[in-house]
C-alpha cells in the first residue's frame, strides 16, 4: 500500500488535506524577500488568535520540532542560579526535566502516576517549599496516554507564586483539547504546525506573554539556536536568524485559513469530540479497554490495552494492509497497550470503517 492512501491514527505528523498540501508546491521562495516577512507576520499574528489568546501572547516560529519549542521555551524563563519545577506525568513530561538537565538548571518535580492527572495542591506545595522557582513546566496533554492535565488550575497556583512562569507544553493540544487557553494564565506556551492545526512537520512555535517577553530579554543565552530573545527581536522587524523551513510555513498558512475558515477552536473541538465518541463505542464494542479513566481523557489520542496474546507489533501490520497506521505505547506501558489517535484530517468514512477493520486485524492475529 502506498503511504498517501494510508489512515494515520497516529499522534503527529497528523494527516493533513489536499489544500495544505497543495501549499506546499506554492514556489521558491527566498526568507530575505518581503513576501516572506508578510507570511511570517500573518502566521505570527494568527496562532494567538486561533487559540483565542487575542492580544495577550506574540508568536516566535521555531524551524525545528516540538521538541524545539520546548527547549526554547524552559531555557528563556530561568534566570541564572534559579530553578525549574516540572510537572511530571509521562513522557513529555519527563523530557522536559531532561531539557533542564541537559542545560544544568537545577529541577524540582511534582509526579504522578501516568494515568493521573498532577494533583494542583501538590504543585502549590513545591512552589511554597522552594522559593528560588524561576517556571513550572506542564505538559497540556500528555501524548504518552492521552491525559489532560489540570493546567487552568496549576496555571492559577503559578500565578499566585510571585516571579514564577507558567510554562505550557501545548504540543499536543494546541487547537483541539480543552481548556481553552484563553482561560489558562500561561506566561509561555509551545505548540507545533502538524498536530491539531494539520500543518506539516518542520516548525513550532512559542507563544510569550508579557511576563515571558521580559523574562527571555533577561536570561543570559544558553543556545545560539533556541535564544528566543534574538528570535523575537529579528521576527518583529520580518525578519529570521536561521534558515526557515519555507514551504512548511506555507503549509501552516494554509491550514490556518482552514481552521479558521471551519469555526476556529469552538468547530474543530466538537469535531474532535465527535471523533472520539465515534472510536470510542467500537472499542467499546470490541472489548478494548481504555488506560486513562474518564474525566480525564483528551478527545484525541485514547491508549488501549491489547487484546491478549496479541503483539503490538502484529496488530499494527494486520491495520497497515487495512490501511490503517497506529501508535504504539511508551514506556513501561508499551507491551501491554497501544493508542489509537484521531488527530489530523481523516475522512469520517475511514473511521466508521476503522471497527470492521480492527475487528478483522485482531481475529487475524490471533487466529
Ligand atoms: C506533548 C508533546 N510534547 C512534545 C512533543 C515533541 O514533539 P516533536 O516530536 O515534534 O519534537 C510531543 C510529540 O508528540 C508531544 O506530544
Amino acid at each position: 500500500m502506498i503511504d498517501g492512501a494510508l489512515t494515520l491514527l497516529t499522534p503527529g505528523p497528523a494527516g493533513t488535506s489536499e489544500r495544505v498540501r497543495n501549499a506546499l508546491l506554492r514556489g521558491d521562495l527566498c526568507h530575505r524577500e518581503p513576501e516572506f516577512a508578510d507570511l511570517l507576520e500573518r502566521i505570527r499574528v494568527a496562532l494567538p488568535r486561533c487559540l483565542n489568546l487575542g492580544g495577550t501572547h506574540e508568536t516566535v516560529l521555531v524551524t525545528g520540532s516540538g521538541t524545539a519549542a520546548m527547549e526554547m521555551a524552559l531555557i528563556g524563563s530561568v534566570r541564572r542560579g534559579r530553578s525549574a519545577l516540572v510537572v511530571n506525568n509521562g513522557v513529555y513530561g519527563e523530557r522536559l526535566a531532561k531539557i533542564a538537565g541537559v542545560h544544568g538548571i537545577t529541577c524540582h518535580e511534582v509526579r504522578s502516576e501516568w494515568t493521573r492527572p498532577v494533583d494542583p495542591a501538590a504543585v502549590r506545595a513545591a512552589l511554597a517549599e522552594h522559593d528560588d522557582i524561576d517556571a513550572v513546566a506542564c505538559v497540556h496533554h500528555e501524548t504518552t496516554t492521552g491525559l489532560i492535565n489540570p493546567i487552568e488550575e496549576i496555571g492559577a497556583a503559578t500565578a499566585s507564586a510571585g516571579e514564577a512562569l507558567f510554562v505550557v507544553d501545548a504540543i499536543s493540544g494546541t487547537g483541539i483539547e480543552e481548556p481553552d487557553l484563553a482561560r489558562v494564565p500561561a506566561d509561555v506556551i509551545c505548540g507545533t504546525a502538524n498536530k491539531g492545526l494539520h500543518g506539516v512537520p518542520g516548525v513550532s512555535f512559542v507563544l510569550l506573554g508579557d511576563r515571558a517577553v521580559e523574562r527571555v530579554a533577561e536570561v543570559p543565552s544558553r543556545s545560539l539556536y533556541l535564544d528566543a530573545a534574538p528570535h523575537l527581536a529579528s521576527q518583529r522587524r520580518g525578519e529570521v536568524a536561521f534558515t526557515p523551513a519555507v514551504q512548511a510555513c506555507y503549509a501552516l498558512d494554509a491550514a490556518i485559513a482552514e481552521y479558521e475558515e471551519a469555526g476556529g477552536f469552538a468547530a474543530r473541538t466538537r469535531l474532535y469530540r465527535e471523533r472520539a465518541a465515534l472510536v470510542r463505542d467500537q472499542f467499546d464494542r470490541l472489548g478494548l479497554p481504555i488506560l486513562v479513566a474518564e474525566p480525564f481523557r483528551s478527545s484525541s489520542v485514547t491508549m488501549l490495552r491489547l487484546p491478549g496474546g496479541v503483539s503490538y507489533r502484529a496488530l499494527h501490520d494486520e491495520l497497515k494492509t487495512r490501511g490503517y497506521v497506529v501508535y504504539a505505547g511508551q514506556g513501561h506501558l508499551s507491551g501491554e497497550y497501544f493508542r489509537i489517535c484521531t488527530m489530523g484530517e481523516i475522512p469520517r468514512r475511514r473511521l466508521k470503517e476503522l471497527e470492521r477493520s480492527l475487528a478483522d486485524a485482531i481475529a487475524a492475529v490471533t487466529r
